[in-house]
């Protein structure tokens, strides 16, 4: 990831300090990383390998599975390259990203971004702790909340950093508790400059059960061409 500056290093470190407006994570000048144009066609044919794991239209009904439709494309073909390239791994996934060409991955990409995510439901006993802390995060003990890079409605954001920020509402529980579990032990550590790691070693296990379910239960209607969330007028869903 050498195509960054340092800029996201300080903000990552002024995210943590305290909890500062997104102004100050968003840097106009950070580059922008161009993404090769695919095409949502070829990407469907070429999902057809990807169904029996990620289901027929990047929806799998296996919890424990990644959902992929509504996800945003810059981040599936960052995805896609870090387990080609070996800055992620799963034995799974390591496999069938070995031989993806870039133009395959921006098709894949185009396809599964454009697919309609389904809705999950958040148990709300558990899902108001996870509304706090997705919302507020801890300012005290340095936990920023996850709207800042991850919006109030779990929607990502394009550009800021390589593959920018991920869609996170309504994905599925025992993936995104694995994910973030594996942030925190630093099995996955392909986040640019360590920044979800950082966020993951301030939760505890209930506090990540607690933060999927929330996430989970937030609408993945109009995912697809987000706008690029205001953190100070919006409001969460629920
Ligand atoms: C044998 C099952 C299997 C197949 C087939 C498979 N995947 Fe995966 N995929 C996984 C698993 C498991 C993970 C989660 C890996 C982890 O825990 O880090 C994953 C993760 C991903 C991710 C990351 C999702 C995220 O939100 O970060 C992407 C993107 C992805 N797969 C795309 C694909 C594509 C495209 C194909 C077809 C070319 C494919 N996968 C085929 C099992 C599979
Ligand atoms: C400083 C920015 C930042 C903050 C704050 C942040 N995240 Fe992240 N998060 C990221 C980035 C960047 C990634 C993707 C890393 C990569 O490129 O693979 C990510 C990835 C994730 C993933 C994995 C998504 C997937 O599909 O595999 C989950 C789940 C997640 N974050 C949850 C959270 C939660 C919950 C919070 C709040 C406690 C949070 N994040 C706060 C930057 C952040």
């Amino acid at each position: 990831m050498t195509v960054m500056s340092a800029a996201p290093v300080a903000c990552v470190v002024v995210l943590l300090a305290g909890c500062p407006k997104t102004q100050e994570l968003v840097q106009p000048e950070a580059p922008v990383v161009v993404e090769i144009e695919g095409s949502a066609a070829q990407g469907s044919r070429k999902s057809e390998k990807c169904t029996e794991c990620h289901g027929e239209n990047g929806n799998p009904t296996d919890s424990d599975r990644a959902k992929l439709a509504g996800q945003r494309p810059a981040y599936i073909a960052k995805q896609l390259r870090d387990f080609r390239d070996g800055a992620r791994s799963h034995e799974d996934m390591t496999e069938k990203a070995a031989d993806l060409d870039d133009q395959t991955i921006a098709d894949l990409a185009a396809w599964y971004s454009t697919q309609m995510r389904t809705r999950e439901r958040g148990e709300p006993r558990l899902a108001k702790p996870g509304k706090a802390l997705y919302l507020h995060g801890r300012p005290d003990a340095g936990l920023p909340s996850c709207t800042q890079c991850h919006g109030p409605q779990g929607q990502g954001r394009d550009g800021v950093i390589p593959g920018g920020f991920p869609v996170i509402a309504a994905q599925n529980r025992a993936y995104f508790i694995r994910q973030v579990t594996s942030f925190r032990d630093g099995e996955r550590a392909n986040d640019e400059n360590g920044m979800m790691r950082a966020v993951a070693s301030r939760l505890s296990d209930d506090d990540i059960r607690a933060l999927a379910e929330f996430s989970a239960g937030l609408s993945p209607a109009a995912l697809v061409e987000a706008p690029a969330p205001d953190h100070d007028e919006d409001e969460p869903p629920q």
